[in-house]
């Protein structure tokens, strides 16, 4: 195992009913005049936004509020905030929805307290040194923003989709009550567990050895996806399976299954690139990029990818032919993405072939020198390759 620091200072608010205490919550954390950012609408619908700006009332906390955020959130969005925020003295952001709201909330945070342009923040031309603070109260358990160091923001100009670190946007609240996921449509229920899955298996698949500690906790959170998955995109108001894959959500990506080990990210890479040109749910994105990836680089690690088979899918571990073990694992993965409802392949996605080598040439430009295996442009592309014809 790797030296590591585990950095996690979110305090996460669990329950029913729990969002009707935000007031009182961004009190504790020094707000005085509160921006509440949210998206398209389930929210206002749900009567949500109304309990969150009551509670903020009653805690005698000011409140503005900034709606529209797109799923795959905009730069255009995110000026808006800054503007909003510099304009009426906000000292917090609370962002209520998913990970969209969340990563816009965060990207508005550090551009209120950047003297430029926020976009320099996301595209490696500088650092985040300041931010505002940030409480999430989560709609959807999926990209785990809710506990997490990053962002990703899309730029509508070019549709280029790019993510920040920093311990600084690390929400300082995040409350989860599984009641506010119950009326999530099937489709994006299925989108939220692939997206855990997903944050799990890029660091599941590691060249550090003797990660017991860590892989165990993977498994953990894999086969908890496994098991509630299917029954919270059959029964949406099953408290327990929402409740259960809620903090699968969290867990999966504020690192704790991922310190010390090396850790991949390279679907993620390649998918971010989907969802930026065609617009695509990520979780989406990465059921069809994902199983691809693994038959694309399994032989590097054929044991590892045993290990996830005979674990996770309870696959019968083959001895004279660990390679058929190995792929039937990601058989097994694929097979329950499409049971769940999500697209194998691009005509499914809603993708394009030609584009490929657009797609490729993106991503090369990122991610090529790190990961469980170095990938070049050509990888890339024979990846998305295996992505476009994928067959159960
Ligand atoms: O906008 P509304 O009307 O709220 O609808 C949303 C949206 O259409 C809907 N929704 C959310 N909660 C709902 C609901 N509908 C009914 N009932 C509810 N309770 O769901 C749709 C998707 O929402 P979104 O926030 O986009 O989903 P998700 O949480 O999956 O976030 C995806 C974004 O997060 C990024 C992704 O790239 C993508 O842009 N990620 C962020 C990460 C991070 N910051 O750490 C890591 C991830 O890997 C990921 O890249
Ligand atoms: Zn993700």
């Amino acid at each position: 195992m790797d030296n590591f620091n585990f950095y996690s200072p979110t305090e996460f608010v669990f329950g029913r009913d729990r969002e009707d205490e935000c007031g009182e919550l961004c009190k504790k954390y020094g707000a005085k005049k509160v921006l509440v950012h949210y998206g398209g609408g389930s929210a206002v619908k749900s009567g949500l936004i109304a309990r969150i700006t009551a509670s903020l009332d009653k805690a005698g906390i000011e409140h503005t509020e900034l709606g529209g955020v797109k799923p795959n959130p905009r730069d255009t969005l995110v000026y808006e905030g800054i503007e909003l925020c510099r304009k009426q003295d906000i000292d917090f952001i609370l962002a209520v929805g998913g990970g969209s709201v969340a990563d816009s909330s965060k990207a508005i945070a550090s551009g209120v307290c950047y003297d430029g342009d926020f976009w320099d923040l996301y595209c490696g031309k500088a650092q985040i040194q300041k931010a505002l603070p940030v409480g999430v109260v989560l709609t959807i358990a999926a990209a785990g923003s809710e506990g997490s160091s990053s962002s990703v923001i899309t730029k509508e100009e070019g549709r280029l989709k790019r993510g920040t670190h920093s311990d600084l946007i690390r929400p300082k609240f995040s409350i989860l009550d599984p009641q506010l996921t119950c009326t999530l449509p099937a489709y994006q229920t299925a989108c939220g567990a692939t997206d855990i899955m997903a944050h799990v298996f890029e660091r599941y698949f590691t060249n550090t050895p003797e990660v017991e500690i860590t892989d165990r906790l993977c498994e953990a959170v894999l086969l908890t996806v496994i098991k509630e998955a299917p029954r919270a995109v059959k029964e949406p108001d099953n408290y327990d399976a929402r409740a259960n894959i809620m903090w699968a959500a969290t867990v999966a990506h504020n690192d704790i299954v991922g310190v010390g080990r090396s850790q991949d990210w390279n679907s993620h890479g390649i998918e971010h690139e989907l969802s930026g040109l065609y617009d695509v749910a990520h979780g989406a994105g990465l059921a069809v990029v994902m199983p691809a990836w693994m038959e694309f680089v399994y032989k590097h690690d054929v044991m590892r990818f045993c290990q996830m088979a005979t674990r996770v899918f309870g696959c019968e571990m083959n001895f004279g032919d660990p390679e058929k073990t190995a792929l039937e694992g990601i058989r097994c993965f694929r097979r329950f993405l499409h049971e769940i409802g999500m697209p194998i392949n691009f005509e499914e996605l809603g993708a394009k072939r030609e584009d490929i080598p657009t797609l490729a040439n993106n991503m090369a430009i990122k991610y090529t020198t790190r990961g469980f295996v170095k990938l070049s442009r050509d990888d890339v592309c024979s990846i998305l390759e295996i992505a476009a014809d994928a067959k159960l």
